[in-house]
């Protein structure tokens, strides 16, 4: 037998900016991302999400401005307008008018794509850039909570096909990060909360601190307040990227401690028909799977309080009559998302659950039992927080 064996590794990098108005003249944040050449300028395309245009209705002005008082850059064409929302990830004819457009206008792996807007756009756009020319350098301007504390700051990028969430995607780290705090000003109420539960997840598995503070500005946040948001939102992206850098950035292992309450929430955004918001589906994911861990006997009660008060403060539903829905085989069809969860990692069934608050525990299996029964306490309790 011979063998060449091949060994090298690739470094990545990539800054994550929080400002506000990004797009006035003065703002370096965007300019300071490209080389200042004097003979070739930096050639980008701006895909936006279309509730982010028609909310902010002097952004796409705003940016031709911008990218024409700097001789360094240089505006491929008018920026794309896509639907926002899960639709982009849906249907695929959103990643191919992107690659439609690389073709038609030369956008090479020089290039640089700038997708702005929620979670679900900058999936699509991401993917869109990762397989074209085999991944051109990819910019992420995300708008919504989630997307600027979690998703927007991450490697992964993906659309759904055969009815199932996030089946194609790639591992592509962007080029540069760039969160603008104003963007937030005209989420919709869903959406400005969505995004805290993905903070919550982080917390709850690795900083009691960070918990406590949350727990502490819920009533802020639920008010709208950007000081406790923005505080919010730095330190769950900081956590985030730390994460990512720490450990397996491509997720090659069975373990992914990030996904605390996601096995029934990714289920339950499908059965919902992605009716349901990412965040708000991980939120009924998190108290679930916080149910479970009490009925385990790994948090008590009181934690487990600590938690569900904490979501309903933030005016999270903790239950979804989908969750009840049955599959052909007669079992919750929630509970065949963790074979599903199970598949789309590959390898062992590993799922995060809580052993005190503030630090994850990782197990091999679920009780199919006691699922059903933290259910049934969730229902329970979401009856008697509507009574109230
Ligand atoms: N890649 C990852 O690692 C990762 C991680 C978590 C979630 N995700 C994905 O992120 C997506 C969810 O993202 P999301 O929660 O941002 O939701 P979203 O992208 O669906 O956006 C929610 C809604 O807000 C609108 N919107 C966006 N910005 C706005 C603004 N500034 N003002 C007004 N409206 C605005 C959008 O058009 C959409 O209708 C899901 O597809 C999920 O799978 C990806
Ligand atoms: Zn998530």
């Amino acid at each position: 037998m011979k063998i060449i064996q091949q060994d090298f590794s690739v470094r990545f990098t990539y800054p994550v900016i929080f400002t506000e108005h990004l797009f006035s003249i003065e703002n370096q944040s965007f300019i300071q991302l490209f080389p200042n050449s004097t003979t070739k300028a930096a050639r980008v395309f701006f895909v936006i999400d279309s509730e982010v245009t028609a909310a902010h209705p002097t952004l796409v002005s705003a940016i031709a401005k911008y990218m024409d008082h700097f001789p360094q850059l240089e505006q491929i064409h008018v920026p794309l307008i896509v639907p926002g929302g899960e639709q982009c990830k849906n249907e695929p004819k959103w990643v191919d008018k992107i690659l439609e457009m690389t073709s038609l206008h030369g956008i090479d792996r020089h290039s640089y794509i700038t997708g702005i807007g929620g979670g679900a756009l900058l999936d699509m756009v991401g993917f869109a850039a990762a397989i074209s020319h085999r991944g051109i350098r990819h910019i992420r301007i995300p708008t919504t909570v989630l997307s600027q504390n979690d998703s927007g700051v991450g490697v992964k990028n993906s659309v759904n096909s055969f009815n199932k969430k996030n089946y194609l995607g790639t591992f592509a780290p962007p080029y540069a990060v760039i969160n603008d705090s104003d963007f937030l000003l005209t989420l919709h109420e869903r959406d400005w909360r969505a995004g805290i539960s993905e903070a919550i997840k982080v917390a709850l598995i690795k900083d009691l601190a960070f918990f406590e503070r949350i727990e502490q500005d819920a009533e802020a946040l639920a008010s709208r307040q950007m000081p406790p948001m923005q505080t919010l939102i730095w330190r769950c992206a900081e956590m985030h990227i730390q994460h990512i850098a720490g450990g397996d950035p491509f997720e090659s292992g069975s373990s992914r401690p990030l996904d605390f309450g996601h096995w029934a929430a990714h289920k339950l955004e499908q059965l919902t028909k992605y009716e349901i918001r990412h965040g708000e589906a991980v939120a009924i994911g998190i108290a679930l799977d916080s149910t479970y861990s009490m009925l385990k006997g790994m948090i008590s009660e009181a934690d487990l309080n600590r938690i569900l008060t904490v979501f309903a403060k933030l005016g999270f539903d903790i239950f979804h009559e989908d969750l009840l829905k049955k599959g052909e085989n007669g079992t919750l069809s929630v509970i065949n998302g963790l074979h599903e969860f199970r598949e789309h990692l590959g390898g062992e069934l590993t799922i995060m659950l809580l052993e005190k608050l503030g630090k994850g525990k990782e197990v091999h299996e679920m009780d199919t039992d006691l699922i059903e029964k933290s259910l049934q306490l969730l229902q329970k309790q979401h009856y008697s927080q509507q009574m109230a």
